[in-house]
């Protein structure tokens, strides 16, 4: 059987699953956004390949020296996010909730993609970029709206703002993983799409999907250590053109 048969088969597998599901999950990660022009963390073309995260996405170094860190956030992320739109990937999970088939999207990513797609339910695991939030009273600002002519942005009352996103060494919004370990318990269904799976907590997601009898079903170019461990099969594509041959899958099922 050649490759692209076998791929072929899985996606059909996983229209079946889909249309069999009664609660279906989605995890994603940088992948995901990749064909909207947001580069991922590891692998070919990653943030971590150029910068040290821990001298850019660490608590502790935005504390020692914000300007630093607001440098690095303006030039290589504010101006792509700004600009990116959903992609096939975005959209093929959209179309699912539409479908009845998706209740909700745990994302790793802070780009807002998920919800500018469509999705109901989005639970932001590591914050969100579109909102700023000032380190001494609070205060939150929409980042499009925050004058970055001055390094680093400045609250009203004088504060410096920081993204509404998590840093290493922060914890993740109990909100948030609340809700994600409550719904990774609940559905039969879990989607991991666009993830290299390294990062904790957001990597167990997937392990308490599969330890409460859920199918877990990779979407990603390459094998992650969820791969053969935790999930039931990696279509092993990219996450658009995979959506996207799945949902016409699922459609003509349903
Ligand atoms: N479609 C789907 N997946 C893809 C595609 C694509 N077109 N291209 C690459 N990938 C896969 C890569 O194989 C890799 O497994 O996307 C994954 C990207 O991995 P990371 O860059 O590590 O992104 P992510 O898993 O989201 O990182 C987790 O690490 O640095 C922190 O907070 C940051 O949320 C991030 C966390």
């Amino acid at each position: 059987m050649t490759i692209e048969m076998k791929k072929q088969n899985l996606i059909k597998q996983a229209a079946t699953d889909l249309a069999a599901a009664d609660y279906v999950v989605a995890l994603t990660g940088a992948g995901i956004s990749i064909a909207s022009g947001i580069p991922p963390f590891r692998g070919k073309g990653g943030l971590w390949e150029r910068f040290d995260p821990m001298e850019i996405a660490h608590i502790d170094a935005f504390m020692q020296d914000p300007a630093r860190v607001w440098d690095i956030l303006v030039r290589e992320m504010k101006g792509v996010i700004d600009r990116a739109r959903p992609n096939d990937g975005h959209l093929g999970l959209a179309r699912l909730e539409q479908l009845g088939k998706l209740k909700t999207v745990i994302t790793q990513n802070i780009d807002g993609l998920h919800q500018a797609a469509g999705n109901s339910d989005v639970i932001e695991f590591h914050g969100s970029f579109a909102w700023q939030r000032c380190m001494d009273c609070g205060k939150k600002y929409e980042t499009r709206k925050v004058d970055i002519s001055q390094i680093p942005p400045r609250c009203d009352c004088g504060g410096i703002l920081r993204p509404d996103a998590v840093f290493f060494g922060e914890m993740i919004p109990t909100e948030a993983l609340l809700r994600s370990r409550q719904a990774a318990a609940a559905c039969d269904l879990m989607l991991v799409v666009g993830t290299s799976a390294v990062v904790q907590p957001a990597a167990l997601m997937p392990v308490i999907a599969k330890d409460s009898g859920a199918r877990v079903v990779e979407i990603n170019p390459e094998k992650t250590p969820l791969t053969g461990e935790i999930s039931d099969y990696l279509i092993m594509g990219g996450a658009g053109e995979v959506m996207n041959r799945i949902v016409e899958k699922l459609e003509q099922m349903l």
